[in-house]
């Protein structure tokens, strides 16, 4: 970990981990876990670190308008695939997904899981399916779940890295700012498995925290359960 995070060390860490292990029961390791004032500025760095001017991005849309934003800040170019939309629920065209998947310049796909703006919880089958298929063709995926923590009764959230444990090809984006009604103090966790990544995000990140949102964020993930459910 690194900046005021690292105060914080391993007590932030644990907090977010066990939230996850008790909520997803997935954890991660320490070391691939940063903060960010935001997952949309983490995007807007990653889409830089993970592609170059000549690969596109792929987002299933409709999409929350600043993943276009990001990809366009980076002068990228970008390749949607429609959802289909049957009597208002919206499922995946993965003929479509995987058929854009395959064009070799798509290296990176940016997924909101669950979605934004549908409000779809995307099953365990649909998750495998979209994450194979960009393992499959070379595509990292960013897995953008920050309306994770909010579902209706009955709904299970599966974050899409727990599906596929043996990769480093899928960055997890997590927040306590809609969860706990936070997001005035700008932190937000990304987990990032893949080293290279990880490393170039720690040397070029403007590494910013306010020291008291890390305490607000670990103080919700210690004892926030109740509160929330
Ligand atoms: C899917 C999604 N990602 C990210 C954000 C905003 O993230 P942050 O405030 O952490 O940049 C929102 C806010 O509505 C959102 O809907």
């Amino acid at each position: 970990m690194f900046g005021y995070t690292k105060i914080f060390d391993p007590a932030y860490y644990e907090a977010f981990n066990g939230w996850c292990k008790k909520l997803y029961d997935w954890g991660f390791e320490k070391e691939h876990l940063v903060t960010c004032n935001g997952i949309i500025p983490a995007l807007y760095e990653l889409v830089d670190y993970i592609t170059n001017e000549y690969e596109k991005i792929l987002i299933v849309t409709p999409f929350y308008a600043y993943f276009k934003h990001a990809v366009d800040f980076n002068k990228r170019e970008l390749v949607t695939s429609d959802l289909i939309e049957k009597d208002n629920y919206y499922t995946i065209d993965f003929d479509d997904f995987e058929a854009k998947a395959k064009d070799d310049r798509v290296t990176l796909c940016i997924f909101c899981n669950p979605h934004n703006p549908s409000g779809r919880v995307w099953t365990e089958e649909e998750l495998k399916r979209v994450g194979q298929i960009c393992l499959d063709n070379n595509v990292m995926v960013i897995s953008d779940e920050i309306h994770c923590d909010l579902l209706r009764n009955g709904k299970k959230h599966t974050p899409l890295a727990k599906l596929f444990p043996d990769t480093d090809q899928i960055i997890t984006c997590m927040a306590p700012s809609k969860t706990f009604n936070m997001a005035g103090f700008m932190i937000s966790n990304i987990i990032i498995p893949n080293e290279k990544i990880r490393s170039i995000y720690k040397a070029r990140h403007y590494d910013f925290e306010n020291p008291l949102s890390v305490v607000a964020a670990q103080a919700a993930y210690t004892d926030g359960y109740d509160w929330l459910c």
